[in-house]
């Protein structure tokens, strides 16, 4: 096992009706932003929960943060935050919503101008705090410090990671995510399940514990997840999804091991250039990079083929493409696509661009043996397009 520190500072309510419970979690005389996105709040029930939780407290509202957070609209809630001065930001939503609200955070007190947190990598030593109520299982990002954003005009979408990423507190209530239409819950499952891959999927050291918990994490999503589809209302099932959700992408199971992350880069350039949801460009991504990269990652993906989809029979090769097509057929079973041949949109001269916005942003090396190169981006995403 690799040497690590870990600390996970957000403090998670977890539970029916724990929306109701913010109130004692903010300091009083707090100056608090809320923050959401298109509107799904006020439909569900979130946003009246929430302002009777806020009662007492000042509070400013900022909506339309879109999915793919865009900088523009951001900016647009930095000036609020600025000329309000306010000391918490409350995001109430998805992934988007959160990691909008993440930037928002770094960019009200940040000297210069708030892209170079992007570009630049510029250090993040101030923020406006964050606390989260959460509303689509997916990305982890209510518990972990990071955060993707994009830019429509230089069709960019890029991630960074802070410390004041991590929410002060975050609201975990399944409840509030039954409104949700079955795509963004297949691509939730599809979300957290590679986000697992990615800790999971690279080579031995001997992490024995974090080895069962990504495995379970990944059977959990897999007996779970088409059945909190099925059944969006059974409250024991989205539990476990959202849980599984959060757990995935919280630290937990990334500590000590290699971690592989080439899936993601690539995926964000397909979203950039085309506005595929994210969890499907993984899908489109995913297997196909696990067949270039077989030999790298071979004792890792008979291991998976074993203890989580259960194949054990054929030579190593065999059960190394049996736990692939096993993956395929999970994720095509929730209605998510495996081929990007499934999005129009996509130009044939896709493998070299996105080789080539990678290359452009110094992403030469991917992966947990910077082995994914751009050569092999090429080639994962011809057998995408195949
Ligand atoms: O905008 P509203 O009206 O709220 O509607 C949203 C949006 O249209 C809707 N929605 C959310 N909760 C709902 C609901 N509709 C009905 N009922 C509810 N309870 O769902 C749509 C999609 O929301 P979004 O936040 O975009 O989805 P998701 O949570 O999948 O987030 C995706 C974003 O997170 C980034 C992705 O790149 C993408 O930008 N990621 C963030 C990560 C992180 N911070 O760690 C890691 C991930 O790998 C990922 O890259
Ligand atoms: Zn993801």
């Amino acid at each position: 096992m690799l040497n690590f520190t870990y600390q996970n500072p957000t403090k998670i309510l977890f539970g029916k009706g724990q929306i109701a419970n913010i109130g004692a979690e903010i300091p009083a005389g707090a100056r608090v932003l809320l923050t959401y996105g298109g509107g799904s709040i006020h439909r569900n029930g979130v946003y009246e929960q929430t302002v009777k939780a806020l009662a007492g407290h000042t509070v400013f509202e900022f909506g339309g943060i879109e999915p793919n957070p865009e900088y523009k609209t951001l900016m647009q809630a930095v000036e609020l935050g600025r000329r309000e001065k306010v000391d918490l930001l409350l995001a109430a939503g998805g992934g988007s919503v959160l990691d909008g609200t993440k930037f928002i955070g770094a960019a009200i007190p940040f000297e210069g101008a708030p892209w170079d947190i992007l570009t630049k990598r510029s250090p993040v030593k101030t923020a406006v705090p964050l606390a989260s109520i959460l509303t689509l299982p997916a990305t982890g990002s209510e518990s972990n410090s990071f955060a993707v954003i994009s830019r429509a005009e230089t069709s960019q979408k890029l991630a960074f990671s802070s410390l004041f990423g991590y929410p002060v507190f975050s609201v975990l209530d399944p409840e509030v995510t039954f409104s949700l239409p079955p795509r963004q819950v297949s691509n939730g499952v599809v979300d957290a399940f590679v986000h697992t891959v990615e800790q999971y999927l690279t080579f031995p050291v001997g992490a024995h514990l974090q080895d069962r918990f990504a495995e379970s994490i990944l059977q959990t999503l897999i007996e779970v997840g088409p059945q909190t589809l099925a059944k969006p209302a059974d409250y024991e099932l989205r539990a476990s999804f959202v849980w599984a959700a959060t757990m995935a992408l919280n630290g937990l199971i990334g500590q000590g091991v290699p971690q592989d992350w080439s899936t993601h880069m690539i995926g964000h350039e397909l979203t950039a250039l085309y506005g595929i949801d994210h969890a499907r460009t993984l899908a489109s991504v995913l297997p196909h990079l696990l067949r270039v990269h077989a030999e790298n990652k071979g004792e890792k993906l008979l291991q998976f083929a074993d203890r989580v989809w259960g194949i054990r029979e054929g030579a190593p090769e065999q059960r190394i493409e049996a736990g692939i097509k096993a993956t395929e057929k999970f994720f095509e079973s929730l209605g998510v696509p495996t081929r990007l041949t499934a999005y129009e949109q996509v130009k044939a001269d896709t493998p070299a661009t996105v080789a080539h916005r990678l290359t452009a942003s110094g992403m030469t090396r991917l992966g947990e043996r910077q082995a994914v190169t751009p050569e092999s981006v090429e080639k994962i995403l011809e057998l995408s397009l195949a």
